[in-house]
């Protein structure tokens, strides 16, 4: 039953939430409230992120279908593709991110809809029924090992949405995997970053579990990269590839830095390999 809460409870319980973690999500609730209001520009932000997802949800056409959303956090996506499917699974594995989705779940109410606890590397994945759409969005890399993740994945749906934070140089085309210079975060200790994949180095990993068919959206400005990658053929896949070219000159001068960076080094003797 929808709670009825006054907007000062509302607040009340989003500032009790927030101060064991902060929000990550920005969730619109009842009386005009949001979790975390503040300004989005990064890819990387929920609210950025739905618009640049939603146009790829129409295309694979959710109505009716049973969707995974592994590495949920507060849940927003998972409440959102739930007013579209049949039946959506939230699923992380840090218990605050689920108790914060189980709060806007009270009081928004969606239909259909459950929160999980659950570690991708766990045998509960292997417990679940068939998903016939899996969305991993910002997970690949905040997991030490991409590819038993993605085995998990594979073992329970043919279809999944991926988007990630790639490589900001080096070649797409190539498969390059590069550990992440950032140390582990002490205060979101799931949050802590480690590959960075490019997507050839995706497709090649996802090519070993049977996934034949991609589609990318490539917007190089944020290097926020998104896949879709299915065992089965399906519409979209029909389309070409969106792929946003930021300019040959700015792409030259980065390129071109990295280079550069790299002579530099043979040259003084730091670089040996
Ligand atoms: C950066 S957040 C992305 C959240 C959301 N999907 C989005 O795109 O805004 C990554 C999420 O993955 C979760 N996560 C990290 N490791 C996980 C694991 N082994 N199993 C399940 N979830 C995990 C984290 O707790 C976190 O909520």
């Amino acid at each position: 039953m929808k709670i009825q809460l006054k907007k000062t409870d509302i607040e009340g319980k989003i500032a009790e939430l927030g101060s064991e973690q902060p929000w990550n999500h920005n969730i619109l609730l009842t009386h005009g409230i949001e979790t975390s209001p503040k300004q989005q520009v990064s890819h990387g932000k929920n609210l950025v992120k739905w618009e640049r997802i939603k146009p790829i949800l129409n295309m694979l056409d959710v109505s009716g279908k049973r969707v995974l959303d592994i590495g949920c956090n507060e849940g927003f996506f998972s409440t959102k593709i739930s007013a579209m499917a049949s039946y959506v699974k939230g699923a992380d594995i840090d218990t605050l991110r689920i108790k914060k989705a189980k709060f806007v779940q009270s009081i928004l109410e969606p239909k259909n809809l459950d929160f999980e606890v659950m570690d991708i590397y766990s045998p509960e994945i292997q417990k679940q029924e068939h998903f016939d759409l899996c969305i991993c969005m910002g997970f690949l890399h905040r997991v030490p090992d991409p590819f038993k993740a993605i085995a998990a994945i594979s073992s329970i749906t043919d279809t999944v949405l991926f988007e990630w934070k790639s490589l900001k140089h080096g070649l797409h085309d190539e498969p390059y995997a590069y550990f992440s210079q950032k140390g582990i975060d002490k205060d979101d200790y799931y949050g802590t970053e480690y590959w960075l994949l490019s997507y050839a180095a995706l497709e090649s990993i996802l090519k070993r579990q049977g996934f034949m068919y991609f589609y990318r959206v490539d917007d190089p400005r944020q290097r926020r990269a998104i896949l879709v990658a299915s065992k089965v053929d399906r519409d979209i896949f029909k389309q070409p590839d969106q792929i946003l070219h930021r300019g040959r000159i700015p792409t030259l001068l980065s390129h071109t830095k990295r280079y550069v960076k790299t002579v530099v080094n043979i040259v003084s003797g730091k670089l040996n390999s």
